[in-house]
């Protein structure tokens, strides 16, 4: 099977879909994208890169940045972050606040809003948002070997001038004792990191170490063998938040989305894959990124639960 060949077909299907999803609105910026965009890439194990369609357009990566700030933040304080964030899959909405009193602020895992929130606190240690927000940018640079990243401002702000649920969530956290520094610092971290903007071929160049148990294509190592493959676990299970179980049903492999309709997927051992669709279904997930990855693991048999082929 061509991969290039197999980009084609799908940059083609989806190109004719009908039901293109809605883009997210509840970030007034975020509604201004043209939802007929498609775009993929897939960088394999041998270091190839391929793309199709609109695979160099950048978007906002929001809630993928949850996978980067994770990794920092497991870098700093290592397994201690799990007293504070579950492991478990939430069954709820991305943003839902429900779980939040029965389980003493503690949410349920790193990639729903309020884990995420507790990251991003973790990450602060202290210092003002513009330094966690630089840590963050040189981490994603340092990933990709590409230095013209950035954070769209305008979304930025957009989100906090309308992010009350968001500001729920850490004041609760915070009444609860799990959000230490004050909820404005750790918010402006927070949607900071959501804003940054990556095109498919960046986002595909970042996964790069998830698909590598660790290691940096370039040399040297992100994070160890074991962390590597528990993110992908947590990507597994949370990264679609209450469509968790329907994706890796459907798809098979660790994903993560945002509401930017990206989204980062990792097959280990042989690609990291990212795609984007601006229009999203009815869980917050982009339409036509989750059908694309639907159809490049059926077309290329790659799955976290088959056998390895012939050679691997
Ligand atoms: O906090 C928010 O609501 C957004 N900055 C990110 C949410 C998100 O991407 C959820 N993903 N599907």
């Amino acid at each position: 099977m061509d991969l290039s060949d197999l980009l084609t077909d799908i940059v083609a299907t989806m190109a004719s879909a009908e039901d293109r999803g809605q883009v997210a609105s509840y970030i007034p910026e975020l509604a201004k994208v043209d939802a007929a965009q498609f775009g993929i890439a897939i960088a394999t194990a041998d270091g190839r890169v391929r793309t199709g369609g609109d695979a160099d357009s950048g978007f906002s990566i929001q809630s993928i940045s949850k996978v980067f700030a994770l990794t920092l933040a497991l870098g700093k304080v290592g397994d201690q972050l799990w007293d504070r964030v579950g492991r478990e899959p939430s069954g709820n909405a991305f943003n839902s606040i429900v779980q939040l009193e029965q389980e003493q602020g503690i949410p349920r895992n790193p990639f729903i809003n309020a884990g995420a929130i507790v990251v991003s606190d973790v990450n602060l240690g202290g210092h003002q948002p513009r330094v966690a927000i630089g840590e963050m940018l040189r981490f994603v640079r340092y990933l990709t070997g590409e230095d013209d990243i950035i954070i769209n401002e305008d979304v930025a702000t957009s989100e906090t001038a309308t992010g009350f649920r968001n500001m729920a969530l850490a004041n609760y956290m915070r009444a609860f004792g799990n959000v230490r520094h004050p909820v404005d610092l750790v918010l402006g971290s927070y949607f900071h990191q959501c804003a940054i903007e990556m095109s498919c071929r960046q986002l595909a160049l970042a996964g790069r170490y998830l698909m590598l148990d660790g290691r940096h294509p370039d040399g040297g190592r992100v994070v160890s063998p074991s962390r590597a493959r528990r993110i992908n676990a947590l990507m597994l299970t949370c990264g679609h938040y209450d469509a968790s179980g329907d994706f890796a049903f459907r798809v098979g492999i660790p994903g993560k989305s945002g509401v930017g309709g990206g989204i980062l997927a990792i097959v280990p051992g042989r690609a990291s894959i990212a795609v984007w669709s601006p229009g999203l279904n009815a869980s917050g997930n982009s339409q036509l990124g989750t059908q694309a990855l639907e159809m490049l693991a059926r077309r290329t048999g790659w799955s976290v639960f088959s056998p390895p082929e012939e050679g691997d």
